[in-house]
């Protein structure tokens, strides 16, 4: 049947979206599939209800396509889709819920505090130390994030990201080794692929580097000690279930100096471009993006 590859939108990563979008696309119309690129950001959900759709490749990022919203409408509209239901997306969305969730249920992820007003910075910076991540809870691809050296620096960096949203993120920064681990399936068969450590100059992996720039390193799999990697495998996969996402996902982890791994957030719907993270680890396992394009497709469900 006609397969849809949502992508664009209207999110801050509409610019990611394009290009994931345009990949998976390229992948499937590769593989013979009948795939029709479709852009959320310029099209209606009356023309998406009307396109006749079989089912829908997901390859939207942020606000409006990987919160739930999309996921509600593919399911009113009765549309098979990739990846986690409404619940789950919005849930993964928000990285305030996401770490209500995971600290009740013991995942580890790091100390935070929402921060509604500047007054407040201060306190909180004395709580979680600096230097101090600021962050907008809903947005992706480090868009609306600082990094806090020094107090003199709070409110600037507050004023950067209250632009995106008003209340901010404020987390506590874990020094070391930054590292995320795609998961595919659901349930049961959940399981983690190959771990990825990122190598950022000077540890700065923002929009840029993510998208754009070369001089990012990646190692997969991550060089760790076989027991610390399938450990901290086995966590991203549990920190995956309690928040009830399907099909895939991403999970962004910290190692901090004493080999201890840090939840920071679980991406839904994760970038698909040449510069991105899931096709990487996937590769590793002998998978090749048209392949894993293919078999996220075939998970999909409403
Ligand atoms: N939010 C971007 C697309 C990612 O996590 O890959
Ligand atoms: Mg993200």
């Amino acid at each position: 049947g006609k397969v849809g590859v949502l992508y664009g939108g209207q999110s801050g990563e509409r610019e990611v979206s394009l290009m994931s979008g345009q990949g998976v696309h390229e992948a499937l119309v590769k593989s013979g599939v009948d795939a029709h690129l479709f852009d959320t950001g310029r099209q209606s959900l009356a023309e998406l209800a009307q396109a006749g759709f079989d089912r829908v490749f997901i390859a939207l990022h942020g606000r409006h396509g990987e919160d739930g919203t999309m996921q509600g409408a593919l399911e009113l509209l009765g549309i098979p889709y990739t990846g986690s239901g409404p619940l789950a997306s919005a849930l993964a969305m928000d990285k305030i819920m996401t770490k209500r969730i995971w600290i009740e249920q013991g995942i580890p992820t790091p100390a935070y505090a929402e921060v509604r007003n500047a007054g407040e910075l201060d306190d909180v910076a004395s709580r979680l130390g600096l230097p101090m991540i600021l962050k907008a809870p809903h947005e992706g691809s480090t868009l609306g994030l600082a990094r806090v050296e020094q107090a003199d620096a709070l409110v600037q960096a507050w004023q950067q990201v209250v632009r995106y949203e008003p209340v901010a993120l404020a987390e506590q920064f874990i020094r070391g080794r930054e590292l995320t681990i795609a998961v595919l399936g659901r349930g049961e068969q959940a399981r983690a692929l190959p771990i990825i450590e990122i190598i950022a100059p000077q540890g700065n992996y923002d929009y840029e580097h993510k998208y754009f720039s070369d001089d990012t390193r990646y190692e997969c799999p991550a060089s760790l000690p076989a027991d610390l990697a399938a450990e901290i495998q086995a966590l991203c996969v549990r920190a995956y279930r309690v928040l009830g996402c399907e099909g895939w996902g991403r999970v962004d982890v910290m190692l901090d100096e004493q080999q201890r791994p840090w939840l920071l957030e679980i991406n839904t719907s994760p970038g698909m471009t040449g510069h991105s993270l899931v096709p990487m680890a996937s590769r590793a396992e002998g998978v090749d993006y048209t392949q894993l394009c293919l078999n996220i497709l075939a998970e999909a469900s409403c």
